[in-house]
């Protein structure tokens, strides 16, 4: 007995010296402050010996964590995720503060340390660098107002179908998902936007859906991966980095075949602009910035997942605060009946004149943004709010809470759409403060289309039908545990009839 109890003494004693001694090294080597340079970085809340901050991120829902920490200790904080810095931002006044005067230093974001990947690696417009001219301009023109009215009867006519789809299963009283349903919608108008009507082939509408859905459920891990490269990386470790790329290989080799048959079919299917646009770019030896088939996979993966996954969540989001507010859905309906009337859908050109329907989806957009965090990183030291922010810093904005600051919003956790119809000096003053399509030149591109999808789908939903749902409320919650804000139980109703024979639009 003795003898054990010397032998299991040894190895207790030999086993917490290597703890200790690893604990050491791992502090040591991880405990490398960043340069002091004069610097003067915003408070910090506690944190923990070696990790620092890191635990605040896994207890539920990133940006409600975040959200917490900065009610408790300020709305402008560093943060700690190992030995790298973080500046948290919460409040509208910094993060107007920062758009207004900085933007052009945070005008980068931080690479996920997966080159290859088809979404947020290096070959789409995520991580390419400001100024990467070929890229912006290219985006500009893809989306822009002009590119968007030549496109306009691909999505009438997608919406013509949607609708068509509702009323088939409002016939069958069929319950629909209205997240699946938007999903769906909005890929295949991108879809066919992108790829023209090679798309439509080979059930290339249910793969995208499939691959949005994946990828959109990995998201949290690519904003995991992204925080823990830096530390991590000289380890040699890249966290979930086969799990991600799995899926991308997998979506790269169906947009590889898209883009064979499209080039196969030149002459004898429905063209796209965006995709003429690409090929020419890759074929054109002598242009100043030289594309390859991978920036042409990855810039299509990009925008069909940027389009996808945000603007179907936005619609579910919308339509639950619809449900949840008869007055609501009742004045939408009685400007919607005095527009357009019950004798043809609703259409995309109705949309300036239907003010309320334009409040109401950024009502929902200012309490439930897709992104609800952005993650940006500081090009060059910059002074914000009397403090010195050093060059390399990450930066998180927190899309979320500066939308639900209360020092900025009357009443902010309430669904008040009125507070959009206000006079456009008081609207101007605001714009910085109201933050779902992020803001500054690396703002969403793809915010009018964003809008349109979203404002059509809804107009239809609210126009051609009435909804029902299981009890008297819908469930509100968010889904834990992901940086893109989803519900945590998807609404699910039963369309019914309100239109008994509306014609379809005039394209
Ligand atoms: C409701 C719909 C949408 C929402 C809420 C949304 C939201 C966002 C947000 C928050 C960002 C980051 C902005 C920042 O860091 O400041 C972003 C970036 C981006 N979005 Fe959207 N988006 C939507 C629709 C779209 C659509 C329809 C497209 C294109 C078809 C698109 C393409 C992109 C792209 C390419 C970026 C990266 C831009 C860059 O890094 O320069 N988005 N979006």
């Amino acid at each position: 007995m003795e003898a054990m109890a010397s032998v299991d003494f040894g190895n207790f004693f030999i086993s917490t010296l290597l703890c200790l001694l690893s604990t050491l090294f791992l502090f040591l080597f991880f405990s490398k402050k960043p340069k002091k340079n004069g610097v003067n970085l915003p408070p910090s809340p506690p944190s923990l010996p070696i990790i620092g901050h890191v635990h605040h991120l896994f207890s539920g829902s990133v940006h409600k964590s975040f959200q917490k920490i900065s009610s408790k200790y300020g709305p402008f904080l560093h943060l700690r995720i190992f030995n790298v810095p973080i500046v948290l931002v919460s409040s509208a006044s910094v993060a107007y503060e920062i758009f207004k005067d900085h933007d052009m230093s945070v005008s980068s974001h931080d690479a996920i340390g997966m080159e290859e990947c088809l979404v947020f690696g290096s070959f789409g417009f995520t991580n390419a660098p400001y100024g990467d001219y070929w890229k912006s301009s290219s985006l500009t023109n893809m989306l822009g107002p002009q590119a968007l009215e030549r496109s306009r009867g691909v999505r009438a006519a997608e919406m013509e179908r949607f609708y068509r789809d509702l009323l088939d299963k409002a016939m069958k009283k069929q319950s629909v998902e209205i997240g699946e349903e938007a999903m769906r919608l909005v890929n295949s108008i991108f879809g066919k936007m992108s790829m023209g009507s090679s798309f439509s082939e080979d059930n290339n509408e249910e793969k995208v859906s499939e691959f949005s859905v994946k990828f959109a459920a990995l998201t949290q891990k690519i904003f995991l991966a992204q925080i823990l490269r830096k530390p991590l990386e000289k380890f040699g470790i890249s966290p979930f980095k086969k799990e991600v790329m799995d899926v991308s290989y997998e979506f790269e080799e169906m947009l590889e075949r898209i883009i064979v048959k499209y080039e196969e079919k030149v002459n004898e299917h429905h063209r796209s602009e965006i995709m003429d646009t690409l090929l020419a770019a890759y074929r054109d030896q002598n242009a100043e910035c030289k594309i390859t088939r991978k920036h042409i996979k990855a810039i299509i993966a990009e925008l069909l997942f940027g389009a996808g996954d945000t603007s179907s969540k936005s619609t579910q989001w919308a339509m639950a605060e619809i449900i949840n507010n008869p007055k609501i859905l009742e004045r939408l309906r009685e400007e919607i009946d005095s527009v357009v009337g019950r004798t043809r859908l609703v259409q995309e050109t109705d949309l300036p004149k239907l003010p309320y329907l334009q409040a109401v989806i950024k009502e929902s957009l200012r309490l439930h943004p897709p992104g609800a965090l952005l993650p940006r990183e500081f090009d060059q030291g910059c002074k914000i709010g009397g403090f010195y922010i050093p060059k390399g810093t990450s930066l998180v904005i927190n899309a979320y809470a500066v939308m639900r600051d209360a020092d900025s919003w009357t009443d902010p956790d309430e669904f008040k759409p009125e507070r959009f119809l206000m006079q456009e000096e008081e609207r101007r003053e605001k714009v910085l403060n109201f933050l779902p399509f992020g803001a500054g030149r690396r703002g969403c591109p793809g915010s009018n289309l964003g809008y349109i999808l979203i404002g059509t789908a809804i107009g239809v939903m609210v126009q051609c039908f009435d909804w029902e749902i299981e009890g008297d409320y819908v469930n509100m919650e968010e889904a834990s545990g992901r940086p893109f804000l989803a519900m945590a139980h998807p609404l699910n109703c039963v369309p019914l009839p309100r239109i008994l024979n509306p014609l379809p639009s005039s394209l």
